[in-house]
């Protein structure tokens, strides 16, 4: 008998989502194979090494044996480590039980949702925003409840839109700032309201702070520093961004002494431990010098200037300076393209990879997403083809 493979897989893999960054990676490496030149500017990962002092700690830490299964929890060193840069830097005291450890931030979003939402509960996140996000949410079956980011906000959210979206049956809101993929900041004040307004509900609150070191103004705020909220809000931060180390897998969070067991007994029914010598890179990074981390960001200022100017100067694009992360989220509207054929043809027919806004949601469905995670070189020659593209082509193919 033959199977129908289609038929035969689970009916829920359709509430799944994905993130296009990787299939477009997928297609742009193609066409790189086929001989074709293609600059990336779609992928959001620092292009730059892990600092040594990292790598060190992880092969020293090899070397010494710690090759083996560990807590689900977290190593003791590491939960200590990130509970005092955590409250260093959100400015409140954080106890180490409460800090958790997984393989990456991507974790407590998907099991975060897992251990709080049930079917029917409403879940309100940003958009555009990270597409795991919604796919979490539908996976359990909790109606997405977006709350816009509108360009003229600089991409923040409206607390007013927030208050209009809270309700009985909101189980969690998610924030994220500095944000993925606009670079926009939320600052002090709009946190305070959300959090006041939040506080009127039995509502979770996810902040995904990965980007927390990202920002090229002002000073960083996080609704967990608001009164009160600390005891609702699961705190995430991670390694990837701050320290250039996407491919080690490593991230922590904060999270309400309720979600301490639910959540590590996810990570022992999938996981069961992030690798020990990777957090004991991870001890090494939270609590070792910052001059790498610096040295990107003095790097990424110069691209980002760069890229929102050369952005601006062509004709029907307009660019938001993003005041975080690295990525710009310009508004291609005026060039009588939509956003999503141009992603596509800017591709196929310019070597330059970059995704269309609507991978994050319907607000952003007039603007491109840039990772300005490439050279300054290959940032301004990706300008130019774009240039030449919009003035050489037509929409419609
Ligand atoms: C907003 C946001 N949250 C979480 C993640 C996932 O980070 P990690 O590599 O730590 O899983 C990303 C990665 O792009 C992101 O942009």
């Amino acid at each position: 008998m033959t199977i129908d493979q289609g038929t035969r897989l689970a009916d829920s893999l359709a509430r799944l989502g994905t993130e296009t960054a990787f299939s477009v990676l997928a297609r742009a490496r193609e066409l790189e194979r086929q001989g074709r030149d293609v600059i990336h500017l779609e992928i959001g990962e620092p292009d730059f090494d892990t600092p040594a002092h990292i790598c060190d700690a992880a092969t020293a830490a090899m070397r010494a044996g710690q090759t083996h299964y560990c807590p689900s929890a977290g190593l003791v060193e590491l939960r200590e480590a990130a509970a005092e840069y955590l409250g260093r830097t959100r400015r409140l005291p954080i106890a180490p039980e409460r800090v958790l450890v997984a393989n990456g931030a991507k974790p407590f979003l998907f099991f975060g949702i897992l251990a709080t939402c049930n079917p029917g509960d409403e879940v309100i996140y940003p958009d555009p925003g990270f597409p795991i996000y919604e796919s979490a949410i539908n996976w359990v079956g909790a109606t997405p409840v977006p709350l816009p980011l509108h360009e003229e906000r600089d991409f923040v959210f409206d607390p007013d839109e927030l208050e209009s979206r809270l309700s009985s049956r909101t189980k969690l809101v998610i924030l994220n700032s500095p944000q993925n993929p606009t670079g926009g900041v939320a600052g002090r004040n709009d946190l305070a309201a959300a959090a006041r307004l939040i506080q009127q509900t039995d509502a979770w609150v996810l902040s995904d702070e990965v980007y927390s070191e990202m920002l090229y103004e002002g000073e960083f705020a996080s609704i967990a520093s608001e009164p009160g909220m600390l005891e609702r809000t699961i705190l995430l931060d991670g390694f990837s961004k701050t320290f250039a180390m996407t491919g080690w897998r490593c991230g922590y969070a904060a999270v309400p002494d309720a979600l301490v067991d639910p959540l590590v007994r996810f990570f022992v029914n999938s996981t069961s431990c992030v690798p020990p010598f990777i957090q004991l890179a991870g001890v090494a990074a939270l609590t070792g010098p910052m001059d790498d981390v610096e040295a990107m960001m003095r790097e990424f200022r110069a691209r980002r200037a760069l890229v929102v100017e050369g952005l601006n100067a062509l004709p029907g694009v307009s660019c938001r300076t993003p005041l975080g992360a690295f990525y710009a989220f310009p508004n291609v509207s005026g060039t009588g393209f939509g956003a999503d054929e141009l992603a596509r043809r800017l591709l196929d027919e310019a070597g330059v990879a970059v995704l269309a806004g609507s991978a994050f949601g319907q607000v952003g469905r007039d603007n491109l997403r840039l990772s300005y995670a490439n050279s300054q070189a290959n940032l301004a020659a990706a300008l130019e083809r774009i240039g030449a593209f919009l003035a050489g082509n037509e929409p419609g193919r």
